[in-house]
């Protein structure tokens, strides 16, 4: 008897101390994330003021990759941006739980859920994910909404020639930051 509560009792304790680290997970992860984000949008920004959309393709291009692996190194997470039409074939293909995420993400846009409000975990013992939803606003669409400038479809196919990322609205899921950290 006197063991039975012992063993609850520790369960209980190490269901306490998975919650904390889960809630600790969760706060570093989106603070990587933060950091992708407000690294790769000025950057974009800029290339877009500088050069125009058409030079702003290359610059997102080398940029975008390099601070994905740069972020990854400092914070130990690996980091990545996934979609469902992804651009970037080989580095933004979603797996199986990221499908399934984005997927879900699609459904709570078109019920009305706040961008922000976007986001899904799967923490396990071995392994914490984490990802966050990146929803189209005006000035993506030059580079993947209906209607390209033909220079700037042409420098997306020559960079990725088998591009899927156009055709998209202003508030439509572009796809998603993903995140996951090794424990
Ligand atoms: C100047 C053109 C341009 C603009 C503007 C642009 N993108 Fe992209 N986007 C790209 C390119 C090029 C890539 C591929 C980058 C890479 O190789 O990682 C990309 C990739 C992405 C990806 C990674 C998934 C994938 O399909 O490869 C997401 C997510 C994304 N863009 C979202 C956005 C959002 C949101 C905006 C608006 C805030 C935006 N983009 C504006 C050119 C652009």
């Amino acid at each position: 008897m006197k063991n039975a509560v012992a063993i609850g009792l520790m369960s209980l304790m190490s269901m306490g101390a998975w919650a904390t680290q889960t809630e600790e997970m969760r706060q570093e992860g989106l603070s990587v994330i933060k950091q992708f984000g407000s690294t790769l949008k000025p950057s974009l920004k800029a290339a877009m003021q500088a050069g125009g959309p058409v030079a702003a393709v290359a610059v997102c291009a080398n940029q975008a990759p390099r601070i994905a692996a740069q972020l990854s190194e400092q914070s130990g997470w690996q980091l990545r941006r996934v979609s469902l039409k992804p651009r970037n074939t080989k580095m933004a293909q979603a797996d199986e739980w990221e499908i399934q995420v984005l997927t879900e993400f699609e459904q709570r846009l078109l019920a009305g859920a706040a961008p922000q409000s976007l986001v899904a975990e799967q923490p396990r013992r071995e392994e914490y994910r984490l990802m966050k939803g990146i929803v189209v606003d005006k000035v993506c669409l030059q580079c993947h909404g209906q209607q390209l400038a033909p220079e700037v479809r042409q420098a997306i196919v020559e960079h990725y020639p088998s591009d899927q990322a156009t055709g998209y609205e202003l508030g439509q899921l572009r796809g998603a930051f993903s995140v996951r950290r090794s424990l």
